[in-house]
């Protein structure tokens, strides 16, 4: 699963892996606990970079495995080698949102140290703007999130993942 900030990959996800009767992972979940630490901590004392790197290091690894529905973070589609490793094995879901929604999702989360700045939702807008193509053409499946209910945008995935196969 791939998408912007608040789309819902991990939501989504978790529910699809339920109903495929696979494992769910969220590599920011598998981050924090190799760091020992949140992302938001691993952002402030270490840097974006260091972040990126265990992202990608964890990436490696997951792609590897079968049998598992993986909620990428938003910015994993920023290195390429990660989306390529992906998919070796898997098909990249991507969760299309229009920006102005997903943003109402996370304003006040208080989790995303890239919004930690003075104007979040102009550097919202803007990562995404930057960022958009790159979802698009890592994607073998694009679905709309919208104000949908999770269960039919699940539906949904699983019936493109049939004729995706
Ligand atoms: C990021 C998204 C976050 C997390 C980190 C960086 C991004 O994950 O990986 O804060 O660059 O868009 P979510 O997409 O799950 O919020």
């Amino acid at each position: 699963m791939i998408g912007f900030m608040g789309s819902g990959k991990s939501s989504v996800g978790e529910k699809l892996a339920h109903r495929l009767g696979y494992e769910f992972v969220d590599t920011d979940v598998l981050v924090e606990e190799r760091a020992g630490k949140s992302v938001k901590e691993i952002f402030g004392q270490d840097g974006e970079e260091a972040f990126r790197r265990l992202e990608s290091e964890i990436i490696a690894e997951v792609s590897k495995r079968e049998g598992l529905v993986i909620s990428c973070g938003g910015g994993a589609i920023l290195n390429r080698k990660n989306m390529e490793l992906l998919k070796q094995k898997a098909k990249i879901v991507y969760l299309r949102g229009d920006p102005a929604l997903l943003y109402e999702r996370v304003k006040s989360s208080g989790e995303r140290p890239l919004l930690e700045v003075e104007e979040p939702r102009q550097e919202f807008e803007r990562l995404f703007g930057q960022r958009k193509e790159r979802y698009e053409e890592s994607a073998d499946i694009v679905v709309e999130v919208g104000e949908r209910e999770q269960a039919e945008i699940v539906e949904e995935i699983v019936h493109l993942l049939g004729g995706a196969q």
